[in-house]
């Protein structure tokens, strides 16, 4: 999808890594030019496969989802390229230029109470209004395949890659990534950027079973969901390990991208940046022969405001 793509570093422990990244901020998908606008994050990847995947009858009524922001644009723009409704639930704490790029690609905004519960109700509801189709942001397999283009295309520009770092919340751009990239090379290792304050996923891979948090305390307002009964299967048997940071090193991440890369990166894709600079993946034996990292960078819809007053605090 046209992303960009290089090589950024070499990091001090690892002479020999060469630290490269892909990002895509404006996905290149034809039916995406017309509209003349970035929309930000990977998730139109998964969005347009699973609007574009229903037949007339199923997509009469549109489409609807509930989200922290990014999945809920993306939903509304493949709607509106389309040409169907879409209907979108959104925590009342979401960012505002999240709800802004919503409406913007003229989806209808509900809002609900920023926990789980309210989200899945309110969708309900929604659904019984409107007979629209439900798209999870991750657990389903046409939103899991679609986020593994980002794989696909990443390994055809840089096959040389041995590691992906790629952020985890619901666990559907893991989910494909992991399926494509072991798909082209069984030997890559996989392994999920987390925030510490939000690391369900992590906890899920030691205990060996699905953990839900009732709280989470994270800057990455795009990792706070969790793991579903599709992707915590793949997540089980493909990812190789979580790396948890702090909402400090995500911040310092952000930094980076801004002062070397010159890019516009949130804080939801800045904790893959984070976790590879981290003494928790560095200091890790099992990973000391990774090479050649590729890092998603997953999203760029920064809050400005909020990211000044955070530099500010550290
Ligand atoms: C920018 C960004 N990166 C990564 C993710 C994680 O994706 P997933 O929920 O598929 O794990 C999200 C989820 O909203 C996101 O917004």
């Amino acid at each position: 999808m046209g992303g960009q793509s290089g090589v950024i570093a070499d990091f001090s422990r690892f002479e020999e890594i060469t630290l490269t990244y892909n990002v895509d901020l404006m996905p290149n998908h034809p039916q995406t030019e017309d509209c003349g606008d970035g929309h930000g994050a990977f998730k139109l990847r998964g969005a347009l496969n699973a609007v574009f995947s229903l037949d007339e009858k199923q997509a009469t009524n549109g489409v609807a989802t509930h989200s922290s922001g990014n999945h809920a644009a993306a939903l509304a723009l493949a709607a509106k390229l389309r040409g169907i409704p879409s209907y979108l639930v959104l925590p009342n704490n979401a960012p505002q230029f999240k709800m802004d790029n919503v409406k913007r690609y003229g989806g209808n905004v509900i809002l609900c109470d920023p926990n789980m519960k309210s989200r899945e109700e309110t969708a309900r509801k929604v659904l019984n209004e409107t007979g629209a189709v439900l798209v999870p942001s991750s657990n389903d397999a046409r939103i899991i395949s679609g986020q593994g283009t980002v794989a696909l295309e990443f390994l055809d520009e840089v096959p040389e890659l041995d590691t992906l770092i790629v952020p985890i919340s619901g666990g559907g751009l893991i989910s494909g990534v992991a399926i494509a990239a072991k798909s082209i090379n069984p030997t890559i290792r996989v392994l999920g950027a987390e925030p510490k304050g939000a690391d369900d996923a992590a906890q899920s891979k030691a205990s060996g079973s699905v953990i839900t948090l009732s709280q989470t305390n994270t800057i990455a307002d795009g990792l706070r969901a969790s793991l579903g009964d599709l992707t915590w299967p793949i997540v089980r048997d493909f990812v190789d390990g979580i790396i948890t940071v702090s909402d400090i090193e995500i911040i310092q991440a952000m930094r980076s991208c801004y002062e070397i890369l010159k890019l516009a990166v949130e804080p939801s894709a800045a904790v893959a940046l984070a976790a590879v600079m981290s003494e928790n993946f560095k200091g890790n034996p099992d990973w000391k022969d990774s090479r050649n990292v590729g890092i998603v960078l997953s999203g760029g819809n920064v809050d400005l405001r909020y990211l000044w007053e955070s530099l500010n605090k550290m």
